[in-house]
């Protein structure tokens, strides 16, 4: 069963209007892409609990470097368990996974405090932890989806592109075991111009779940953002994006490193579902 959290229309409302005042923001890499605290029921900072959040934070940022960018964790199996894991892009190194996820783990204990279910999302990393269990779920229901204002020349042309460009990342990432659920890919639209992709899914995930999530991505982004000179969609187990510059770095001779998240700048924050959405999943 996929972890319950309730839903209010009003907290909806409100954190629509608190989004669009907010999503002119340019990103740092400090900041979170997006975050999540549920707060309807809290942890004492005293507590087995608290102990508990606090091992399993201690234990990510080396075991997660050091274990190709993914690791979960469960602590307190007998009593008060927590359940966590960290993602880090699949493209990053070591160090870069590291500090993102030491930043995520500090900005998780301020931004979170006492919460039983907390979720933050960076570039580079994603961190999430929770009272209930939560590995091999995929969790879909709520996306975020950014894409930059600025449109494509010739849109009928690169619709094509898009969805073959998407359909292979997807195909790639959910078929083949040794990529780690993670792919890059770059294309050619009207000739010259390359267009480049990536896609990711949460380790814990079946390659089966990991495909579905990534289909259901594709098709937003299709559906929104196929004008759009880059765009990205953040669902909780998983991510794609796509730009018409380098952004991510290949382990082939395709793309340079890009600099440090330069990437969201004229992003626009335009769509979230508005049924199941998580209370206080905010985004700039
Ligand atoms: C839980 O903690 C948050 C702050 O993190 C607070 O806003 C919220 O009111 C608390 N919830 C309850 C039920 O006390
Ligand atoms: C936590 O601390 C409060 C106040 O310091 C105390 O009243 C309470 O008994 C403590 N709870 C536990 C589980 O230690
Ligand atoms: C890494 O994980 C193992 C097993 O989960 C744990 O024993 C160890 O303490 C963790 N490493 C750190 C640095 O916490
Ligand atoms: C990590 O997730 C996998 C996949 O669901 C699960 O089998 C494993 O028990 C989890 N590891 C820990 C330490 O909880
Ligand atoms: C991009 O295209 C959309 C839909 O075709 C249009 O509404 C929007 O104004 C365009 N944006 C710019 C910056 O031209």
């Amino acid at each position: 069963m996929a972890p319950s959290i309730s839903t209010n229309p009003l907290l909806s409302l409100l954190l629509l209007t608190f989004l669009s005042l907010s999503i002119f923001h340019p990103l740092t890499t400090a900041q979170p892409l997006c975050y999540m605290c549920e707060t309807v029921v809290n942890y004492t900072s005293n507590s087995t609990f608290a102990s508990n959040v606090n091992t399993l934070l201690a234990s990510l940022p080396s075991n997660t470097s050091s274990n190709n960018g993914f690791y979960n964790n469960t602590v307190g199996t007998n009593r008060d368990p927590v359940y966590g894991l960290v993602l880090c892009r699949g493209d990053v190194t070591p160090a870069t996974c590291k500090s993102c996820v030491d930043v995520a783990i500090q900005e998780i204990k301020q931004l979170c405090p006492n919460n039983k279910i907390a979720y933050i999302r960076y570039e580079y990393c994603l961190l999430r932890y929770s009272d209930k269990r939560f590995f091999s779920l995929m969790e879909d229901a709520t996306k975020v989806i950014l894409h930059n204002s600025a449109n494509i020349t010739n849109p009928t042309e690169f619709l094509p592109v898009l969805e073959d460009l998407l359909s292979s990342l997807s195909n790639r990432a959910a078929n083949d075991p040794s990529l780690g659920m993670f792919a890059t890919e770059k294309t050619k639209y009207m000739g010259s111009q390359d267009v480049y992709g990536l896609v990711q899914c949460t380790r814990d995930l079946s390659m089966n779940d990991c495909g579905r999530c990534l289909e259901g991505a594709a098709g937003d982004v299709i559906g929104c953002c196929s004008s759009s000179r880059g765009a990205k969609v953040l669902a909780t187990s998983c991510n794609l994006r796509f730009e018409l510059y380098p952004f991510y770095t290949a382990s082939d001779s395709g793309p340079t490193p890009a600099p440090p998240n330069p990437t969201s700048k004229g992003m626009l924050l335009i769509r979230f579902r508005l049924f199941n959405l998580y209370p206080f999943l905010l985004c700039s």
